[in-house]
């Protein structure tokens, strides 16, 4: 039974919604009517209509357009959760029937996870709490090796500190990328040709600012004909697009990989590292502790053999990463292409809308488009106007430098002498001057509604001007704005 709201979204039983998706390929006004229907069959209603109260004292439903820092949990995740706590016990230790259940079903979702990535049995499936602990494990085992790392120079904090740190400065080395992010494969030969001793070359599957994709493949291909191997930092990459590591010994193969689940409609705080077992095997593990080693002597020999468990120690988030399999599965069973079609889809008109508006500008190509829009507008501070897209229309986006310093300062053309000027603010305590833009992310759970009012609420914005806000708004030291107490 179809009805339309008021709002003019499209309301859908479950038989039909499925049937939309199912057909959105076959024609745009398929895709069209999706993106207007309601996505309580995916979401939980709860969630998809949070509401919150404005500057003004009235509430309207919250558009979550921060999707790129954590997405939603999917309603078969939160179910299969509810489901699992029944049957909820220790993992690995254990002999009653919960233990064994909950243990069996921690195990499945590794498994779920290997099949995902088409990763081979020669691989291991780690559970961390995260991407950024999943690179530190990564980092701590790779800096047992001698060598170097090559990164960009616009990476994620996430994927940087972790291996200047254990590696130390004298062995990272970094190739720039373009002015607008993108990367250009003959400045990673380059380095390659100039260094001969690089082991791993670290890289974001798809930019948390810009949603830019390099290609991964070609430049794995790279990094192994000059000897080293590929580590994909894939959190922004894997809820929009299918990432097959191919088989181990093919030339463009993805050694290691790290992702996060909240990323990609899971809660609880889990996160996956993938890489070669070999490697780790002949490794001394990230943490130890209770379950990882088989056995201590009363010498205090550790013993060991090789298993997953010995980079698992502890009792591990076995609910996270339940969740996690789930979340997978359910986005296998839409269809990863139909999701990034679907997404692209809002996206696209997001891009196309805010290119009309005056004193709007936009950091991404349209080309290389994903599902984060960079945006800023004339005369406003970013981080006053993601808080008056939240205290004057209840859209949540966010502002700031995402991680990624040197990424923002492109962007925005900072030189180097203002990045000194910025670093000397700062060792003060100053921070509002760091270098920010504006993010509106998408996912599955936007629909046009959403779309609809964030470019109507950026419009005027922009129409309003930052004279009409300022008196109303007040800039903290740290750089953030909070609505004035009337
Ligand atoms: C590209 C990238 N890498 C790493 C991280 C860190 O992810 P997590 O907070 O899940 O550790 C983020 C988080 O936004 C990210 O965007």
């Amino acid at each position: 039974m179809m009805e339309t709201t008021a709002d003019g979204v499209v309301h859908v039983d479950k038989e039909e919604f499925m049937q939309l998706w199912q057909s959105i390929f076959m024609s745009t006004d398929n895709l069209l009517q999706l993106c207007n229907t309601e996505l309580y069959h995916l979401f939980p209603e709860g969630a998809l209509n949070t509401r919150v109260q404005l500057r003004d004292g009235t509430t309207v439903r919250y558009v979550n357009l921060d999707n790129a820092a954590t997405t939603i949990p999917l309603l078969s995740v939160l179910e299969r959760i509810a489901a699992e706590f029944d049957t909820y016990g220790s993992v690995h230790r254990g002999a009653g029937q919960k233990s064994k259940k909950t243990t069996e079903h921690y195990e499945a979702a590794r498994r779920t996870i290997a099949d995902f990535l088409h990763a081979s049995t020669e691989n291991y499936i780690f559970f961390t709490k995260n991407t950024t602990e999943s690179i530190n494990l990564a980092a701590t085992v790779w800096s047992q090796k001698s060598g170097k790392i090559l990164v960009s120079d616009s990476e994620h904090s996430s994927n940087l500190l972790p291996w200047l740190q254990n590696e130390g400065k004298e062995n990272i080395l970094q190739y720039k990328t373009n002015q607008d992010g993108t990367i250009d494969i003959a400045a990673i030969e380059k380095m390659f040709q100039a260094n001969s001793d690089i082991k791993l070359l670290a890289i974001t599957g798809s930019s948390n600012i810009t949603g830019y994709k390099p290609d991964i493949y070609a430049i794995a291909e790279l990094a192994h004909k000059y000897g080293a191997k590929i580590f994909v930092d894939a959190c922004q990459l894997l809820q929009h697009k299918q990432l097959d590591v191919l088989p181990d010994t093919d030339s463009r193969h993805i050694d290691f990989v790290a992702f996060s689940g909240h990323k990609m409609y899971a809660p609880f705080g889990i996160g996956i590292l993938v890489g070669p077992k070999q490697f780790f095997d002949s490794s001394t593990p990230y943490q130890i502790g209770g379950g990882n080693l088989p056995y201590i002597t009363g010498e205090l020999e550790i013993l060991r053999y090789n298993t997953v468990q010995t980079f698992d120690p502890g009792t591990p988030n076995a609910i996270g990463a339940i969740a996690l399999a789930e979340s997978i599965t359910t986005l296998q069973q839409l269809g990863l292409e139909k999701i990034a079609d679907y997404e692209h889809s809002l996206v696209e008109k997001a891009f196309d809308a805010l290119q009309t508006i005056d004193g709007v500008t936009i950091y991404v190509q349209k080309e290389h488009l994903g599902t984060v829009l960079p945006f800023d507008i004339e005369g406003f501070h970013s981080k006053l106007t993601a808080e008056i897209l939240a205290q004057e229309y209840g859209i949540g986006t966010r502002a700031g430098s995402f991680c990624t310093y040197e990424l923002i300062r492109k962007l925005k053309g900072i030189s180097r002498e203002q990045d000194q000027e910025i670093a000397q603010e700062v060792r003060q305590g100053i921070t509002k001057n760091i270098p920010a833009v504006v993010r509106a992310s998408f996912a599955l759970s936007n629909n046009y509604e959403d779309l609809r009012r964030f470019i109507a609420a950026v419009h005027d914005i922009s129409k309003n001007g930052a004279e009409y806000y300022l008196p109303k708004y007040e800039q903290k030291i740290d750089g953030s704005w909070d609505a004035k107490v009337n």
